[in-house]
C-alpha cells in the first residue's frame, strides 16, 4: 500500500493542554548541544520546574529522564539508569542509534519542524540553481575581469532527483519543481504523491530508472546499514555523465574515492558537499582545494532551539501518560 506523503511543513503545534501540564512538569534534562544554553532557556520558559543539565558527565546525570543530543557517549548513558527518551536536536539519529545496542533502552524521537525544512530548502535550491545558471564559470570570468555570456538553458531542460523523500527531500521536491525543473524522488515504498510534477520511484529496482536522466542528484537519506557508502561508484555510473551531486544526508553516504574518480573521469561535473565524511574536514584533506567541490560545514539546516525543546519535553510528557511520542525512531529501521 502506497504511504500518504506528509505535509512537507508542519506548523510546531503548541496544543494549550500540553503547554499547561509542561508548565507544572518536573524532571531533571541533559543537554549535550552546541547550542545547550538556548535549548535549556526555551526549556525554562516552557517548563520552568524542569532543571537543565547542560553538558552532563557520567558524575551528575544520574536523575536525567531525557537527554537532547547529537550523540550519545556510551560511559553517559550507562550513567543514567532511568533515563526514558532521547531526543535528537536535528532531524538524523545515526549516531544515537549506534551508541544503543539492539531494540532495548529509551525511546529515541527525533525533531521534525518547518525550520529544518526552510534551511534545507534554501540550501538545496541554492545548488540545483548555482550549477545550473553556471556561476563558478561566472565567478571564474570576473576573477581575471573577462566579460563572458553563455546560453541560458530552460529549467525543464534539466532533470533533478531526490534520493530520500521523507520531510525533507519532499519539501525540497516541492521548492525544486515551483522553479520549473523536472522532479523525481526516491525512497523505500511507495508513495501517493499529490503533486504531479514530482515523478515517485521506489525501492531498489527502481533506483536505476530513477538516475538516469537526472542531472543533479541530491542525497537526503538517512544514515543506515543500508544506505552507508550509497554515493559511490554503482549510482555515479547510473547517472547521466556531467551530472551534478548535492550531498546533504550524511557524510559516510559517500565513498571518496570514487567521487574523485567520478570527477577526473568526467562522469561527475561537480559535487556539492555540506556532510562530509570526517568532520570537520581536515585541513589538509584534497577535497578542500578540488576545482570541482563546493564544501561547506554542515549548515544547510539547523532545528531551532524552541522547536526541540517542546517537541522533546512534549514527547516526554506522552511517555509518561502512556500515549505515543511524536516521531519517534524505528530502531530496526534505523531512521
Ligand atoms: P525522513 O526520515 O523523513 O526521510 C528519510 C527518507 O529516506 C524516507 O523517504 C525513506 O524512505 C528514505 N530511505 C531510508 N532508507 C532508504 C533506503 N535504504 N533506500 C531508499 N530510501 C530510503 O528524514 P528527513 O527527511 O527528516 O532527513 C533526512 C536526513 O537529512 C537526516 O537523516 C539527516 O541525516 C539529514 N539532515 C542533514 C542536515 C544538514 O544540515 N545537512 C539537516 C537535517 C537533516 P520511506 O519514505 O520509504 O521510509
Ligand atoms: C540534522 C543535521 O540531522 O543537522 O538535523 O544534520
Amino acid at each position: 500500500m502506497p504511504t500518504p506523503v506528509p505535509a512537507p511543513e508542519r506548523p510546531p503545534l503548541r496544543d494549550s493542554a500540553i503547554m499547561e501540564k509542561l508548565a507544572d512538569m518536573r524532571a531533571t534534562v541533559g543537554i549535550c548541544a552546541y547550542n545547550a544554553g538556548e535549548l535549556a532557556a526555551e526549556m525554562a520558559r516552557l517548563a520552568p520546574r524542569v532543571e537543565a543539565v547542560c553538558a552532563p558527565t557520567p558524575a551528575n546525570a544520574r536523575d536525567i529522564e531525557l537527554l537532547v543530543t547529537w550523540q550519545l557517549p556510551r560511559d553517559l548513558l550507562a550513567a543514567m539508569p532511568g533515563l526514558r527518551l532521547v531526543h535528537a536536536n536535528g532531524a538524523g539519529v545515526n549516531d544515537i542509534l549506534s551508541a544503543l545496542d539492539g531494540a532495548g533502552g529509551p525511546v529515541v524521537c527525533r525533531t521534525v519542524e518547518p525550520g529544518l525544512a526552510q534551511g534545507m530548502v534554501s540550501y538545496v535550491t541554492w545548488a540545483v540553481l548555482d550549477h545550473f545558471r553556471q556561476m563558478d564559470d561566472y565567478r571564474a570570468a570576473q576573477s581575471t575581469h573577462t566579460w563572458v555570456r553563455h546560453g541560458l538553458s530552460r529549467p525543464s531542460s534539466h532533470r533533478v532527483g531526490i534520493a530520500g523523500a521523507g520531510a525533507l527531500g519532499m519539501a525540497c521536491a516541492a521548492a525544486v519543481a515551483n522553479l520549473g525543473f523536472p522532479v523525481r524522488t526516491w525512497s523505500r515504498g511507495e508513495k501517493d504523491v499529490a503533486d504531479a510534477r514530482i515523478q515517485h520511484f521506489a525501492g531498489d529496482r527502481a533506483l536505476a530508472p530513477f538516475l538516469q536522466a537526472c542531472q543533479t542528484i541530491v542525497c537526503l537519506l538517512p544514515l543506515t546499514p543500508e544506505t552507508r557508502g550509497f554515493l559511490g561508484r554503482r549510482v555515479f555510473s547510473l547517472l547521466p555523465g556531467g551530472a551534478h551531486l548535492i550531498s546533504v544526508g550524511r557524510g559516510e553516504h559517500l565513498v571518496e574515492s570514487d567521487l574523485l574518480d567520478a570527477l577526473q573521469s568526467g562522469q561527475l561535473a561537480r559535487a556539492t558537499l555540506d556532510v562530509l565524511p570526517v568532520e570537520p574536514l581536515p585541513a589538509a584533506h584534497p577535497f578542500w582545494d578540488h576545482p570541482r567541490i563546493t564544501i561547506t560545514p554542515h549548515i544547510a539546516a539547523l532545528a531551532g532551539a524552541g522547536s526541540v525543546a517542546y517537541q522533546a519535553l512534549s514527547n516526554l510528557l506522552a511517555l509518561r501518560e502512556g500515549r505515543e511520542p511524536e516521531n519517534k525512531v524505528d530502531r530496526a529501521r534505523g531512521y
